[in-house]
Order: C-alpha cells, then structure tokens, then sequence
C-alpha cells in the first residue's frame, strides 16, 4: 500500500501537469443480458505506458454464481503497441482507490492524526482502512456500516489481517459514533443521502469523500462542505461532472466554485497551498481516473517483471 499511494501521488501529478492523454470512458450498453462494459484508455508518454481498464457491470452475474464487476486491466508498451500484461482490475481497482486516499490522507490530514472513522465495509473499505493505518501512526479507527453484524465480521477480518499495523479497531453502532472524535473520516459507501452529520467533525478533521459518482447521489451533507476550509479533488472535471457531494449544494447556491482549492496533483506541484493551520478542516473527493490505474498498473507490471512473478501466456 506504500508503494501504491506513491504512486498515486504521481499518478495525481501526472494527471494535473496535464501529462496524460485520457480520452473520454467509452460505455457499451449491454441491453440482452442487462450489463454494461466500460471501457477506460489512458496514455502517458514520460512512462513509455498505455492502459485500458476494462470493468463491465453485469447484475445477474450474482444469480450464476460470478462476481457482478468483472474487471482486467490491459497494460500496453506505447513503444511498439504491445500488450504486455493483464493485471486483475478488481484488485487493482481496489489498491489504487485506497492509495489515493491515503495520498490525500497523507497530504492534508494533520501530522498528529491519531483516531479515524471508516464508514463502508463494502469491497472497497478494506483497502481504505489500510491506506489509512498507512498515511497516519493511528491509535484507533471506527468502523460503521449499515448493519452492525456485518460490521462486527469486517472489523474482525480486519483485525487479523491488519494486526502488524498495531492499531485498534473497533466497530461501532453508528457513523455518528465513528465521526465524533476522528481526525480522519473516510466514507466509501454506496449511499445516496449523506451519511453522516456534519456538525459532529471536530475542528482540524480531514474528510475523504470516495463512494459517490452519480450527481443526485452524495455521501457528504451541505454542513461538512460548508465548513471545509480547504476542499480538493482527484479530477476537477472528473467531480464537478459526477459527485453530488459538491454538484448538489452547488445547484442549491449554497456554495460557489470558489469554495474549491484545487486539485491534490496541483499541492503535489506546489501549485495550491494543502492544509493551512491545525484547526482547518480539508476534504478530498474522489471519483476516479484512468491516470490513477494506469500509474499503478505500470509499477505492478514492472515490480512483478523484476521479481518473476505472474504467469507467462504464449499468445
Ligand atoms: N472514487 C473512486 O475512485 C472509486 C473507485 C471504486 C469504487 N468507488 C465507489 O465506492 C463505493 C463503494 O464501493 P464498494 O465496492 O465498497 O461497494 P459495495 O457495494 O461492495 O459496498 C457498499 C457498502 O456501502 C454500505 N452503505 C450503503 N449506504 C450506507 C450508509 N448510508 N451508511 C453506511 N454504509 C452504507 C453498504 O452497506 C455496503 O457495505 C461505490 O459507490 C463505488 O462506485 C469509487
């Protein structure tokens, strides 16, 4: 996870130095079978590197026992076209959401972070939680979920899985609970409405905001965006275009645009100034970009090459 939030540090400086080429994500409706395959290409000249995530959402899959997102990553070497491997893109997905939260983490929570809330235990919150413990020495996370006995087996999970980072992590009945005391919240749910409130964050909090993609969707309430005093982005274009979060108070008037400081890659470039003082409360929303699986996907492939790990394919 270290690794991976290097590299999506410099996936996010890649990104807003405007040195990759992301064409627009290509979705193919899939009406016979109620799926949908989207198709995300990116290209970055400096790594010698193409990529095309392919993530298909086929709802019945669940009924025939295969998982509902299908996804594979296909890394080409843009010097002669090649595809050079093709790297599990759940996994991958996974890996590179968690690290660049744990990038923003990194950046813009305060030095002294010692307690965290997760709200999600979805697929995706294990590598939340991990890129957490990663970015901060952390005493304690709180989990919360939807429901608690769920909630209780993921915090069990993790326990083991992450014992080697020494933290506590509890689960607790409510987000409420989680946020009250958190230095760091990240919320990774498939909420419409927000799902915590935010007149609970303490001062000198650092929200990430990772779930929501739709613009009628938010995880994130009018309160905790007004309060921010620093808001960034993964993707300006990107969260401006799919994240309720900020699109809804927005559209409400209840905040302008010049309630955003920028994007992360723009702190990364010394650009924008992050966190100002210890009291300031900084968010980052994310919603995702080719850039961020293709600067992985890149490291993966070179890491496993120089190790002499993965199979070969005679094609
Ligand atoms: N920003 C990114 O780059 C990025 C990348 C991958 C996935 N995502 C998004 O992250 C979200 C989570 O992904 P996932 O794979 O973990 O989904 P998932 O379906 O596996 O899990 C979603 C979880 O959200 C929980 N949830 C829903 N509403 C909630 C609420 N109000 N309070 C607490 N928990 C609630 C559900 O109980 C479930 O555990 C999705 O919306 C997905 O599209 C974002």
């Amino acid at each position: 996870m270290k690794d991976a939030i290097d590299a999506a540090k410099e996936a996010l400086a890649i990104h807003s130095g405007g040195k990759c080429v992301v064409p627009l994500r290509i979705n193919l409706d899939v009406p016979r079978h109620g799926g949908q395959s989207l198709f995300m290409p990116a290209y970055i000249e400096d790594l010698e590197a193409i990529g095309v995530k392919i993530i298909s959402i086929f709802p019945s899959n669940s009924k025939i026992g295969k998982p509902s997102a299908p996804a594979q990553m296909v890394l080409l070497d843009s010097r002669t076209g090649e595809v050079v491997v093709i790297i599990n893109g759940t996994f991958l997905t996974q890996l590179r959401t968690g690290a660049v939260q744990g990038a923003a983490t990194d950046i813009l929570a305060r030095k002294d972070a010692k307690v965290a809330a997760l709200i999600g235990t979805g697929g995706q919150a294990a590598a939340q939680l991990e890129a957490m413990l990663c970015a901060r020495d952390l005493k304690e996370v709180r989990v919360a979920g939807r429901d608690f006995v769920k909630t209780k087996g993921f915090v069990r999970d993790m326990q083991r899985q992450l014992a080697a980072y020494n933290t506590e992590i509890v689960p607790v009945e409510s987000a409420g609970q989680a946020v009250a005391e958190a230095d760091i919240i990240t919320t990774v749910t498939t909420s419409k409405e927000p799902t915590f409130d935010g007149r609970l964050v303490k001062e000198g909090a650092h929200v990430n905001g990772i779930g929501s993609y739709t613009p009628d969707a938010r995880e994130l309430d009018e309160t905790i965006i007004k309060r921010a005093d620093g808001i960034y982005f993964d993707t300006r274009e990107g969260v401006l275009e799919e994240a309720g979060d900020v699109i809804i108070p927005l559209k409400k008037g209840v905040i302008s645009e010049k309630k955003f400081n920028g994007e992360l890659g723009q702190v990364i470039l010394g650009e924008i100034s992050g966190r100002e003082s210890d009291s300031d409360i900084t968010l980052f929303k994310c919603v995702g970009m080719a850039t961020l699986d293709l600067v992985a996907a890149h490291r993966v492939y070179k890491k496993a090459v120089e190790k002499g790990i993965g199979n070969r394919l005679e094609i």
